[in-house]
């Protein structure tokens, strides 16, 4: 059945929402708001119906053609047939919604929308499926499990692209891609290079490794064997030729092993360094409870005044990283880097009567609510918390509300143009 309906406004996720005569809410994928559309109603959830967009009426003035000849098939973007300008709008208008819908009722701080410099070609690390008859390596098709194949990523840097290109021509490849399900090209972009990484049932023979290195654009190779818990990275010895080079808005270099985090669009994460720079905050010790290879923890060291850093992450490479990165730099006397995690520093800090001026949360998605109880014990001025889901930020926020923690200032930076994904980075003060 079709209906005539108009966009109201685009909700997280990246689909229009309209609505039927008797106000049944309708989602409609690829649209903008104050379009008129003929729309499909596929299937009724009960309180929503999922629908299609047929045939666009009254189109909006910020629909542009979408550049990738994926777009619409491919689960990965959402947006690419909005002007990126407006991309902007409607994601701020997404962040406020979502404060809206889950409670909030005070004022929303936010001070400022960074859009990221490239539009396109700004992902330093792409992650594809890998099924075997006939080469493909892909993403899943949107609403489906199926791979699809796919020769080039418009979000992925360009070198990434390159050397995905040249994997569907090497012979080498072609052999040890039979007995994997799983590949990642991460680029190096102080060395305009790209590691390979893949998961694989079957020890790779050092010849067809070797081979690959036909590939002008590679800087290594890595391979995990597949198991229960897949073991490597192999070669074990990473650290020479290994690990990723990146620098950061002080001139530091960043040392990366293969596999570990780092945020994805590089550009958007040094204006996030240069925010929290910005903020001037007085405080003597800071503690990053999910530090990674401890990014923002670099973002403060040339402060002076600052006498302790201490960075907690699960991933021992991570900090094997930060470590190696300071030494490097001959910082590493200024900052303690742990294997453990957050609620075990939070409970070791309580335990040894440690408080900090600043904590920085930059959790997974998930958020960390786990933590809200124990976190007034430890943070005892200002929080940093830096997300990338919407909805599990506002949840903690409203928690950390009523923890008397309350947000002074809130960025929203885009640090995943044509996908309806942001980051959102939150100073909150403790009152008193
Ligand atoms: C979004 S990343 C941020 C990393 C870092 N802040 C950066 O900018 O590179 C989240 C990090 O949290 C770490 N992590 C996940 N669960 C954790 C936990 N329970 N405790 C501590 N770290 C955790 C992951 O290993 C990952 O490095």
């Amino acid at each position: 059945m079709n209906s005539v309906l108009k966009i109201e406004k685009i909700i997280f996720g990246g689909d229009g929402l309209a609505r039927l005569p008797n106000g049944k809410i309708v989602f409609i994928p690829y649209t903008i708001p104050g379009e008129i559309v003929e729309v499909e109603l596929i299937r009724d959830y009960g309180d929503y119906i999922e629908g299609k967009a047929k045939k666009i009426l009254e189109r909006s003035s910020e629909r542009i053609d979408p550049l990738c000849e994926y777009y619409g098939i491919c689960g990965g973007c959402q947006f690419q047939h909005i002007r990126y300008s407006y991309q902007i709008v409607l994601k701020e208008q997404i962040l406020i919604e979502t404060f809206k819908r889950l409670g909030w009722k005070e004022d929303i701080p936010l001070d400022k929308v960074i859009p990221s410099p490239k539009e396109f070609f700004y992902r330093n690390r792409l992650r594809f499926h890998i099924e075997n008859e006939d080469l493909k390596m892909g993403f899943i098709k949107r609403k489906t499990h199926e791979v699809l194949k796919i020769e080039s990523c418009l979000l992925g840097e360009k070198n990434l692209n390159k050397v995905l290109l040249e994997l569907y021509k090497n012979p080498s490849w072609l052999k040890l891609s039979v007995y994997s399900k799983r590949m990642k090209i991460e680029s190096s972009p102080e060395e305009n290079k790209v590691t390979l990484l893949f998961w694989t049932s079957l020890k790779p023979k050092r010849r067809d490794l070797e081979n690959l290195f036909s590939i002008k654009e590679l800087k290594s190779v890595f391979y995990w064997i597949k198991g229960e818990r897949p073991k490597g990275p192999f070669p074990e010895n990473s650290l020479h030729g290994g690990r990723r080079v990146f620098k950061n808005v002080d001139g530091l270099f960043y040392y990366v092993q293969p596999g570990v985090f780092i945020q994805a669009n590089w550009d958007i994460n040094c204006a996030i360094m240069e925010i929290i720079k910005s903020l001037n905050l007085s405080i003597e010790k800071v503690l990053d409870l999910y530090s990674g290879m401890g990014n923002f923890l670099f973002a403060f060291i040339q402060n002076k005044n600052i006498k302790k850093f201490l960075g907690v992450d699960i991933d021992l490479r991570a900090i094997e990283d930060g470590i190696y990165t300071a030494e490097k730099a001959g910082i590493n006397g200024r900052l303690d880097l742990r294997n453990m995690s957050a609620i075990e520093a939070l409970y070791s800090a309580i335990k040894e009567g440690e408080k900090y001026d600043l904590v920085i949360l930059d959790p997974p998605r998930g958020g960390c609510k786990e933590l809200m109880k124990l976190l007034p014990e430890v943070a005892e001025k200002y929080i940093i918390y830096i997300s990338c889901d919407a909805p599990t930020l506002v949840r903690d926020l409203l928690d950390l509300r009523e923890l008397k923690y309350v947000p002074m200032k809130i960025y929203l930076f885009d640090m995943f143009p044509q996908t309806y994904h942001f980051e959102t980075v939150v100073l909150l003060e403790k009152i008193k």
